[in-house]
C-alpha cells in the first residue's frame, strides 16, 4: 500500500517540507543527567500513567541518537522536529548545564552533515520540577524564567537550527495540567486553567522578543493543537456548545497570539478562574509569527450541557484509533480553511498528525496499512486546504518512532517505526516504508500514480 497525491499537488514539490517529530521527554531516557521535571513526579504518583510506567529509559534516545538520526536520514525526510529539555540544558541556578548542552549541539551538527533541518521546540511539557514548586504556570515568574532559558539556549545553538517554536501545544500544557489534571502536574481547578494558560502565552511573547534578538534568521513561531469542535445534533444548543467549546479551547489561544486580545467568553467567566492580564501583556503575546504550527489528530462532538455550556460526547463516531480518537481527515481540512478566512494565517506548518493504531509485531514487521490509509487522507486533507488558498509549507509526521505516550505510558504507539522496549531495537513500520517512498519519489521527480480520491 502506498501514499500518492497527483504529481502535480503542491505537497509533492520539493520546497514542501516533511518531517518526523518528537519529543525530548518521550524518547530521550537518561532521567539522570537532568533535573527532575515535573513529568519525572507525575509519573511516580501512583495510578497517573496508566500502565505505571515512566521514561527514566524511555527510547534510551539519548544513548542512541546516532543510530536514530541514521534512521531519520533513511526516511529521506526533509526535516526533523524534536525538543529541548530545559531540566537537561539549565542547572538548578539557572545557568546553563554544559554537558546536556553538548548533546545537542552535536546531535545539530550531525543534522546538519545530513542535510536535515532542525526543527526545535523549546518547551514540550517538561517544566523542571523546581519551578513546580513555586508555583509552575501559575506562578507570573516561570514566564520570566521561561525567557531567561530560551535566551542562554539560543545563544548556545547559535547558527545551527533551522526553526524555532517557543511552546507545543500550551492548551495541553494549561488545560490536562492544571485545570482536570490528567497530565502534569497534576492540579485539578478551573480556577488554574485560564491563569496558566495566560502565562504560557506570555512566556510565548518573551521568547518571540529573545528569539528575535538572538536568531533573526531562523523561522520562529507556536505549535497549537486544534481540533473541530462539532455538536452531536443540528439543534441550536448543541450548536452554541460547539461554538461554546471552539472559544475555550481553541480560539483562547490562537485570538491572543494573531489579534492581542481574548474571546468575548472572558467576560462571563467568574472572577476566579480570569487570567491575571497585566497592561502590556496582548502586546508581548501577539509578536508577530513566521509560521503557526498545528497539531491535528481528530475532532470533538460536543453537545450542550446546562451547567457548563457544553459536554464532550463520550460516544464517539467510527473509525476510531487505538487512543479512541475518531478518525476524521476532512477536519483538517476544514479547520485549515476556516482558520485562514478568520485570521489570515501566516504560513502553516502541519508539525504534527498520526495515529496510535493497534499495531502487531511480527517476523520482524508491522504491517500497519490502517496508518497509511491515515496518513494517506491526511496528506489528502493538506492538499485540499492548499488548492482552497491555505499556505501550508510542510508536514510532519508523529512520530518517528513509538515512544512514552504521557498518561498513556508506552502501551500506545504512535511511530512510523517500531521500538521494542526491551532490546531498544527500531524496525521501520510499512507506514514509514510508505511515508517514504512518497518523500523520496518527490525528491526524485519519478512520476507518482495519481490517487483515485483525490
Ligand atoms: C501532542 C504531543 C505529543 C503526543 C501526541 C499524541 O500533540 O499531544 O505533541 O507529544 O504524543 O500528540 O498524543
Amino acid at each position: 500500500m502506498k501514499i500518492s497525491l497527483p504529481t502535480t499537488s503542491p505537497l509533492c514539490h520539493t520546497d514542501f517540507t516533511f518531517g518526523v517529530a518528537t519529543a525530548a521527554f518521550q524518547i530521550e531516557g537518561a532521567a539522570e543527567g537532568r533535573l527532575e521535571c515535573i513529568w519525572d513526579k507525575f509519573c511516580a504518583t501512583p495510578d497517573k500513567i496508566k500502565d505505571g510506567s515512566d521514561a527514566i529509559v524511555a527510547c534510551d534516545h539519548f544513548n542512541l541518537w546516532q543510530n536514530d538520526i541514521d534512521l531519520i536520514t533513511s526516511l529521506k525526510v526533509d526535516a526533523y522536529r524534536f525538543s529541548i529539555s530545559w531540566a537537561r540544558v539549565i542547572k538548578l541556578d539557572g545557568s546553563l548545564n554544559p554537558q546536556g548542552v553538548d548533546f545537542y549541539i552535536q546531535l545539530l551538527d550531525t543534522l546538519e552533515t545530513k542535510k536535515i533541518k532542525a526543527y526545535v521546540t523549546l518547551y514540550h511539557w517538561d517544566l523542571p520540577q523546581h519551578l513546580e514548586d513555586k508555583g509552575g504556570w501559575l506562578n507570573r515568574a516561570t514566564a520570566y524564567h521561561f525567557r531567561d532559558y530560551v535566551a542562554l539556549i539560543t545563544q548556545a545553538l547559535g547558527q545551527r537550527v533551522y526553526s524555532y517554536a517557543t511552546l507545543n501545544e500550551p492548551f495541553c500544557s494549561a488545560y490536562l495540567g492544571y485545570e482536570v489534571g490528567t497530565h502534569a502536574p497534576g492540579l485539578a481547578s478551573k480556577n488554574f486553567g485560564k491563569k496558566a494558560a495566560h502565562h504560557l502565552l506570555l512566556a510565548h511573547g518573551l521568547a518571540m522578543q529573545v528569539l528575535s534578538e538572538n536568531s533573526p534568521t531562523t523561522q520562529n513561531g507556536i505549535v497549537l493543537n486544534i481540533s473541530p469542535y462539532c455538536g452531536k445534533t443540528d439543534s441550536d444548543e448543541d450548536k452554541a456548545a460547539a461554538y461554546l467549546a471552539d472559544q475555550h479551547f481553541n480560539q483562547w489561544y490562537l485570538m491572543p497570539l494573531l489579534k492581542g486580545c481574548y474571546p468575548n467568553i472572558i467576560d462571563t467567566l467568574p472572577d476566579s478562574e480570569k487570567p491575571d492580564v497585566f497592561k502590556g501583556d496582548m502586546q508581548i503575546i501577539a509578536q508577530k509569527l513566521d509560521y503557526l504550527g498545528i497539531n491535528y489528530y481528530t475532532r470533538e462532538v460536543v453537545r450542550a450541557d446546562e451547567e457548563e455550556g457544553f459536554t464532550k460526547e463520550q460516544d464517539k463516531v467510527l473509525p476510531l484509533t487505538d487512543m479512541g480518537w475518531e478518525i476524521y481527515p476532512q477536519g483538517l481540512s476544514e479547520v485549515l480553511v476556516e482558520l485562514d478566512k478568520r485570521y489570515n494565517l501566516p504560513p502553516v506548518l502541519i508539525t504534527e498528525n498520526g495515529a496510535a493504531m493497534p499495531d502487531i509485531y511480527a517476523n520482524g514487521q508491522v504491517n500497519d496499512l490502517d496508518r497509511v490509509e491515515y496518513i494517506q487522507r491526511h496528506l489528502e486533507a493538506v492538499h485540499n486546504a492548499v488548492n482552497q488558498g491555505v499556505d501550508v509549507q510542510g508536514y510532519f509526521a508523529w512520530s518517528l518512532m513509538d515512544n512514552f505516550e504521557w498518561a498513556e505510558g508506552y502501551a500506545k504507539r504512535f511511530g512510523i517505526v517500531h521500538v521494542d522496549y526491551a532490546t531498544q531495537k527500531r524496525t521501520i513500520k510499512q507506514s514509514g516504508v510508505a511515508f517514504r517512498d512518497f518523500i523520496d519519489a518527490r525528491h526524485s521527480g519519478i512520476r507518482l500514480t495519481k490517487h483515485p480520491n483525490v
